[in-house]
C-alpha cells in the first residue's frame, strides 16, 4: 500500500520506517525543513536503536517531504502522528492534529486518516465532523494507538503485544488490519471512542503501578525491609508479574505525564474525579523530590555544594529529555543554591538546563562532587570506574535513584551509597 505519515517525530519516524520494512511505500511529511533536509541526507535526528539501519535498509521505500499535497499524492492510509503536548489546562494540546485534519486534500478516492497521536476519547468523532464539514466524506477514519517505548520501538512496532484499531466504519478497520500483514500479534477491534481509551488506560495502568512500587518503597525505608526483595516476591505472583514493579526516583518523558494528566483531565471535564490517578500523579511528583532530603541527609544543606548528576534521558536507550526527572532535580538542586554538574551518553542537556555545567565525559562529572545522583539507568554507569570517580569526588556519597549499582560493592570502594526503598547502611 501506499502510505503517509504525518510527524516525523519518535512515533511518526518509526511508524514510516516499519511500515516501509514491511513492504508498504511510505512518503513522511514534516512542518520542519530541516529535520527533512537531515533524512533526505540519510541522517536519523533521534535516537532510537536500530533505526537507522532499517530506515537504510528501506530506503526505496521511504521519502520525506514538507508538501502534503505530495504525502497524500496516491496514499490510500495517511497516518497523523503529531505531537499533543499539554495545554496549561492539562487538556491535550490538538492543535497539530486539526492542522493535519484542515491540510487534507479533497482526493477523489477512498482514503483513510489513522490516528497515532495519543488523543482524548471523544478526538474521533470531533474529526469525523471537521472531515464531513469539509466534504471530505470519502475520507476514513480509525483510531490505531500506539504503543512503543521510546528506546525499543522499532521491535515493539514490528513484534507489539497486540494492535488496538478501532473504526466508525468495519472497511477502514480491514485496511488497517491489512497495512498490518505480516505482524504476528493479537488485533483488537473495535469502536473509536474504546480504542482512544485503551491507549490512555493502558498508560494509567503503567503509571499506576509505578507509583504503587515507588509507594511500597518509601515504606520499606521506613521499616526496613528492601524493596527489589518485596519487587521479586510479589512479581512472580501471577496474578501480578513482574514488569513495572522497579522503584525509582519516579516516571517521566512524553507519554506517561502527559497522557495521566490528560486522562485525569478528561474525566473531569466529564464530571468525574479520578482520585486514584490524581494520587499517582501527586505520588510520583513528590518522589522526584525525595532525592533532595536523602542528598540533604547525607551531606548537609546543598548551598554551595557541588553534585553530579548522572544521565539526563527519561530512561536510557534514548535521547528524549521531554518531563525528564532529571529537569526537576537539577532545578531543585540550583534554587537551594547547589552547583550542579551533569552527564549523559546521549541526551543533549544544553537546550534543556540552565545553570548546569555539561560534562564531557561521565568521569568529569565527579571532579569536586560532594555527592553523585544515579537519576537514569544507563548500562555505562554499571560499568563505570567507580573507585576513579570517587577519587575524584570531595566525598564519596551516592544516591542510586534507579537501584542501578550493586549497594555492596559500592560501600566496599567506600561509598556512603543510598538507593530507593533499600536498607540505609
Ligand atoms: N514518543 C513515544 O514514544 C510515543 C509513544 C506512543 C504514542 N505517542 C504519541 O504520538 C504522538 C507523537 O509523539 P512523538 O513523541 O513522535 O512527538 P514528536 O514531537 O517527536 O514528533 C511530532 C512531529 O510532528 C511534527 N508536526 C507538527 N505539525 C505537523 C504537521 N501539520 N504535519 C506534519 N508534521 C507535523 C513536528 O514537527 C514533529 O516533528 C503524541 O501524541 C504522543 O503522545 C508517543
Amino acid at each position: 500500500m501506499r502510505v503517509a505519515v504525518f510527524g516525523a517525530g519518535y512515533v511518526g519516524l518509526v511508524t514510516g520506517t516499519c511500515l516501509a520494512e514491511l513492504g508498504h511505500d511510505v512518503v513522511v511529511r514534516d512542518v520542519l525543513e530541516s529535520k527533512i533536509e537531515a533524512l533526505r541526507a540519510g541522517h536519523v535526528p533521534i535516537h532510537e536503536p536500530g533505526l537507522e539501519g532499517l530506515l537504510e535498509r528501506n530506503g526505496e521505500r521511504l521519502s520525506f517531504t514538507t508538501d502534503v499535497a505530495e504525502a497524500v499524492d496516491g496514499a490510500e492510509v495517511v497516518y497523523i502522528a503529531v505531537g499533543t503536548p499539554p495545554t496549561h489546562s492539562g487538556d491535550a494540546d490538538l492543535s497539530a492534529v486539526w492542522t493535519v485534519v484542515d491540510e487534507l486534500p479533497q482526493v477523489d478516492r477512498r482514503i483513510v486518516v489513522a490516528m497515532k497521536s495519543t488523543v482524548p476519547v471523544g478526538t474521533g468523532r470531533a474529526v469525523r465532523h471537521r472531515l464531513d464539514d469539509r466534504g471530505l466524506e470519502n475520507v476514513g477514519y480509525a483510531s490505531n494507538p500506539e504503543f512503543t517505548a521510546e528506546g525499543t520501538a522499532v521491535h515493539d512496532f514490528l513484534e507489539p503485544d497486540r494492535i488496538v484499531i478501532g473504526a466508525f466504519d468495519p472497511a477502514d478497520g480491514d485496511v488497517i488490519e491489512s497495512l498490518h500483514e505480516g505482524i504476528d500479534a493479537p488485533i483488537v477491534r473495535c469502536d473509536v471512542p474504546s480504542a482512544e481509551m485503551v491507549k490512555l488506560a493502558a498508560n494509567a495502568a503503567l503509571v499506576t503501578r509505578i507509583s504503587f512500587i515507588n509507594e511500597i518503597a518509601n515504606v520499606c525505608e521506613a521499616t526496613g525491609a528492601d524493596v527489589t526483595t518485596v519487587a521479586q516476591g510479589i512479581g512472580l505472583d501471577r496474578r501480578i508479574g513482574p514488569s513495572f514493579l522497579r522503584a525509582g526516583i519516579g516516571f517521566g518523558g512524553s507519554c506517561f505525564p502527559k497522557d495521566s494528566l490528560a486522562l485525569k483531565q478528561l474525566a473531569a471535564n466529564s464530571g468525574y474525579n479520578f482520585q486514584l490517578l490524581n494520587a499517582v500523579i501527586e505520588v510520583n511528583e513528590l518522589q522526584k523530590r525525595r532525592v533532595i532530603g536523602k542528598l540533604e541527609r547525607r551531606i548537609g544543606p546543598l548551598r554551595g555544594k557541588r553534585i553530579a548528576l548522572l544521565g539526563l534521558a527519561f530512561k536510557p536507550g534514548t535521547d528524549d529529555m521531554r518531563e525528564a526527572p532529571s529537569l526537576v532535580l537539577a532545578g531543585r538542586l540550583l534554587s537551594e543554591g547547589a552547583e550542579v554538574t551533569a552527564w549523559d551518553p546521549i541526551a543533549d542537556g544544553r537546550a534543556h538546563l540552565h545553570g548546569v555545567e555539561i560534562a564531557s565525559s561521565a568521569l568529569d562529572a565527579f571532579d569536586d562532587a560532594d555527592a553523585a545522583v544515579v537519576v537514569t539507568e544507563w548500562p555505562e554507569l554499571r560499568e563505570l570506574d567507580w573507585n576513579a570517580a570517587g577519587e575524584r569526588m570531595r566525598t564519596r556519597v551516592v544516591v542510586d535513584g534507579r537501584n542501578h549499582l550493586d549497594p555492596d560493592e559500592m560501600r566496599r570502594l567506600g561509598f556512603v551509597y543510598e538507593g530507593v526503598g533499600r536498607s540505609v547502611a
